[in-house]
């Protein structure tokens, strides 16, 4: 049969697609800007014929309903990275979360550990050999899609077509075209001190390095000072707006990405719709799944590779908590692990973590002495070089535990640095400058 005769046949409604859920199925779903919100209206539309619904993925910035209290018999949500949508689900029991590296999640899918029903994906349309791209989301959506026994496929026309990743007609079981704007998120506003903190950073970042940045106005401040840097390149898990910037002021180029030359390389992107136009049909955009872009015997290929991952504690050990506040999940590791390893095993890599020396209005310190109960170590002291916050960077590698302490001491807020050696002392940690 002709593909475009499959494509025909098996476009169905919206109603029609999602019927083919049933209850107790495992339904892995697209993140992030790849969700796909028509297929999950439609499911929570459905909800009445369904019970015990697990629903997987990573981050959600759609509306999330199938979270809401009243939703609990029909559907239970399943994180693999909580965020604002899901915390509160989350945190009151009322959906799950489990803790994975996201490198790691297509095995969940490929090995059977977490055996998949249904794929809810968004994909771009065919091309003229019936190949559809995965667009924004390729991460662990394209794993899944391969998995499941049921793909239900929206191919929305505004899915930019992004290079690398592709599914065939032939591989869908149910398509539903639509026509409307995939999910953007704004760009961020950058505090002052995050503008300190994008200036350490930079300072870490030589020419021709290759970046693994995250979201958020902690990237974006970093990108800031980037500008007067050349040839610089992109393997990462993700990028925004921010990196596109620097591509057309000639700063990215990627042409010393040693793996994938002149190739940005990413799995997921979110942004807004300048960075989806950007990444339409554009030929330097390699969107491979999260088992090649975080896995760390390819990225710890890379030369130079500079990670820049945030945090919400660091203790005096260099222990890293970037997931937990005390017992309440906030969010997940992600590629924080994946890409701080594989810097460490690139050749002139540097794994960085940075974040504002305290939080909520300057009340609380975000280096302490020890975490509090409750907490999770993300990243291991074993694995951190760099922390950074606005008040300079802290290099840990080599480090003994007492001169670590100080380190950290000396980046941290100056109100806190009193309080922060006194506890140094009683922990059995007196920083190297106490006498
Ligand atoms: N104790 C209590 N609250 C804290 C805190 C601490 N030590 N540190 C931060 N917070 C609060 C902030 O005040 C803020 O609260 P608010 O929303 O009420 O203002 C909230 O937690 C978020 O802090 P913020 O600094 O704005 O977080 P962020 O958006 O920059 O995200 C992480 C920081 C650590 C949560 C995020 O980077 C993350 O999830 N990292 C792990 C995953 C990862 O690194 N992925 C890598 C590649 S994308």
């Amino acid at each position: 049969m002709s593909w475009k005769r499959d494509y025909e046949r098996k476009g169905v409604s919206l109603e029609e697609a999602l019927s083919a859920v049933r209850s107790g199925n495992r339904a892995v779903v697209g993140h992030a800007a790849g969700e796909p919100v028509s297929l999950l209206e439609e499911l929570v539309r459905q909800k009445d014929r369904l019970t015990d619904v697990e629903i997987i993925h990573m981050i959600a910035i759609g509306r999330t309903e199938y979270c809401d209290p009243a939703m609990e018999q029909h559907f239970r949500h399943n994180s693999l990275f909580v965020g604002p949508g899901s915390r509160k689900a989350v945190n009151e029991g009322r959906a799950d979360f489990t803790p994975v590296f996201f490198s790691e999640i297509p095995r969940l899918f490929k090995e059977n550990i977490l055996p998949v029903d249904v794929a809810l994906i968004q994909l771009s349309p065919p091309d003229k050999h019936g190949y559809m791209s995965y667009g924004v989301s390729v991460d662990y959506t394209k794993p899944a899609a391969e998995c499941a026994n049921i793909v239900i496929a929206e191919v929305n026309r505004q899915m930019p077509r992004t290079h690398g990743s592709y599914i065939h007609v032939s591989d869908i079981s149910y398509l539903v075209e639509t026509d409307r704007p995939i999910l953007e998120i704004p760009r961020p506003k950058i505090s002052e001190v995050e503008e300190k903190i994008g200036e350490h950073v930079a300072s870490l970042v030589p020419d021709r390095a290759n970046l693994q940045l995250g979201i958020g106005s902690l990237p974006d401040a970093v990108l800031k000072f980037l500008a007067d840097k050349k040839d610089l390149g992109i393997h990462t898990e993700m990028f925004s707006d921010g990196v596109v910037d620097l591509f057309r002021a000639g700063v990215v180029t990627n042409k010393y990405n040693n793996l994938n030359p002149g190739k940005f390389v990413a799995c997921f992107l979110m942004g807004t719709r300048d960075l989806y136009d950007f990444v339409d049909d554009n030929p330097v955009v390699l969107m491979r799944p999260v088992d090649y872009t975080n896995n760390i015997m390819v990225a710890g290929r890379v030369n130079n590779l500079i990670s820049v991952n945030s945090c919400l504690q660091v203790d005096l050990f260099g222990q890293v908590c970037s997931d937990t506040i005390g017992y309440k999940q906030f969010s997940a590791v992600g590629g924080q692990v994946d890409f701080v390893r594989a810097a460490s095993a690139s050749p002139g890599g540097k794994a960085i973590i940075a974040m504002p020396s305290t939080a909520k209005k300057e009340a609380i310190s975000k280096i302490v002495a020890t975490f509090g109960e409750g907490a999770c170590v993300t990243t291991s002291r074993n694995d951190v070089h760099y922390v950074v916050t606005e008040y300079g960077i802290a290099d840990l590698r080599g480090k003994t535990s007492r001169e670590r302490a100080k380190a950290l001491i000396d980046i941290a807020h100056p109100k806190f640095r009193e309080t922060l050696e006194r506890q140094a002392i009683e922990i059995g940690l007196r920083p190297a400058c106490a006498g």
